[in-house]
């Protein structure tokens, strides 16, 4: 679609729209926006260079962690402490074209064009723990059983889409076709964007830094999904009133609490040729907003948390909850006691079930955002990271109704009436060093 004529209908944030769209006008419109919107001097001569966000270039490209996954120190974090997740996402559903086995050539093609990526942005905030903004990117590339197919080869600790959908009780025909998923997050839209134009070559520089190799041969892009998180822009991007101006996700809370995700060494693979890699779970969902937001907000803040959480406690958007969603053992033990007293049981409670016996969660909400690229309804980008892919099938279950022998309404439930499954895949992410085209 032509990114002036959507512009001209759209009441959607510019960055946003020109992230959803994407595309060559569309990144330029973008630039140029951050780029004023940032600037405290640029001189505006009209100069080749003058539509381009110049931002900081690391100065050491090899200092960042050697797990893709491991965001935790170069995220934003909030006055509780919690981590922020970058504000745009960018999903690209990849078919691999290269050779079967791949050849040393397209395996050194793939590390100098996602070189480029790491010599062109930090990594996040680069560690800086008081940054409100990040002016970096945050990347993983996974690859799915369909890429390890075609070398004959079943790595642990992955799952097909396949076996993941029939895991957790759903059909086969909803399995993404992936060969691999390149995920892009930052906090400015056209640092988010602009990776998949160099990487595909629509462009020779990528922050100031020269192209030195594209996907191109290897990777074809077959499916783009963009997201949005954050307080005060999800509000205004869907069209749907009830959302609090302040909510950070679609469905009012806040998610990803300090307290109740995995540590990041619990996410990571300890052993095998993936060893320091993890996981990556990457679905597309429909929320059901309308019917979300008929019920009250008692009803809402009992079906997320708990319905033995005081109301108060949890507030408007959860954000005054602080590090923890504040689910005890007890809570998650009570399930069958809160569906007699209360009428209806939590989705937190619910799901911290399947954390460990030392009741440690399991996977971490890592990425994720509220789809910008469906016409109609709510979508959702959730991607969650965690050692084994098995782990995110357990804590999937764990939302089932069928696995609670309670007498609630489906709706009633936590969450799971309110989602629909659209597509998932289950990924590898490998550790940086083994990230191109990797055979284990
Ligand atoms: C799509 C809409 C979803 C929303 C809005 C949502 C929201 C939340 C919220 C607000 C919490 C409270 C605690 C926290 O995150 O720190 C939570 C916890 C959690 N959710 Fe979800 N969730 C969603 C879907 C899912 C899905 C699909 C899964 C996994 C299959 C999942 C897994 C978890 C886990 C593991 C926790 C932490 C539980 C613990 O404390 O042990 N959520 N979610």
């Amino acid at each position: 679609m032509d990114f002036e004529r959507f512009r001209a209908v759209s009441r959607r944030d510019f960055v946003t729209s020109a992230v959803a769209i994407g595309g060559t006008s569309a990144l330029a419109a973008c630039q140029d926006r951050e780029r004023a919107a940032t600037e405290t001097g640029a001189d505006g001569d009209g100069g080749e260079d003058d539509d381009a966000l110049d931002l900081p270039r690391p100065e050491d490209p090899s200092d960042r962690p050697n797990g893709l996954h491991r965001w935790n120190d170069y995220l934003v974090r909030n006055a509780h402490g919690n981590t922020v997740l970058p504000r745009h996402q960018v999903v690209l559903g990849l078919s691999y074209e290269g050779s079967v086995p791949p050849t040393d050539e397209e395996r050194e093609q793939v590390e100098a064009a996602l070189r480029t990526l790491d010599r062109a942005y930090q990594w996040g905030t680069s560690g800086n723990q008081g940054a409100s903004l990040s002016n970096g990117l945050l990347w993983m590339l996974g690859y799915s059983q369909r890429y390890f197919d075609r070398l004959d080869a079943d790595p642990d600790p992955l799952l097909s889409p396949e076996e993941v959908l029939d895991a957790v009780g759903e059909d086969a025909s909803l399995a993404d076709p992936f060969d691999a998923v390149l995920v892009l997050n930052a906090d400015y839209g056209s640092v988010a964007m602009a990776p998949e134009h160099a990487l595909w070559g629509e462009t020779d520089q990528l922050n100031g830094v020269e192209v030195e190799a594209t996907l191109e041969g290897v990777f074809s892009r077959e499916t783009r999904r963009t997201g949005i998180t954050g307080k005060g822009v999800v509000a205004r991007e869907l069209d749907n009133e009830d959302v609090p101006e302040e909510a950070p996700l679609s469905m009012g809370y806040r998610s990803g609490f300090a307290d109740n995700q995995a540590p990041e060494d619990r996410a990571t693979i300890d052993d095998g040729p993936f060893a320091g890699g993890s996981t990556l779970a990457v679905s597309r969902l429909h929320i059901d907003l309308d019917r979300w937001y008929d019920q009250d907000t008692e009803e809402r803040a009992a079906e997320m948390f708990c319905p033995a959480h005081d109301l108060d406690e949890v507030g408007e958007t959860a954000e005054q909850l602080g590090t923890s969603s504040r689910i005890t053992p007890e809570d998650a033990e009570s399930v069958e006691e809160h569906a007699e007293e209360y009428g209806r049981i939590g989705h937190s409670q619910k799901v911290a079930r399947a954390r460990d016996d030392d009741f440690v969660p399991k996977i971490i909400r890592r990425s994720e955002g509220v789809a910008t690229d469906v016409a109609e309804g709510a979508g959702f980008n959730f991607t969650s990271i965690q050692a084994d892919v098995q782990d995110f099938v357990e804590v999937r279950k764990a939302m089932h109704t069928e696995e609670y022998d309670v007498d609630l309404d489906a709706d009633d439930h936590g969450i799971v009436d309110y989602l629909e499954t659209k597509a998932r895949t289950a990924l590898i992410v490998p550790p940086r060093e083994r990230v191109a085209l990797p055979e284990p």
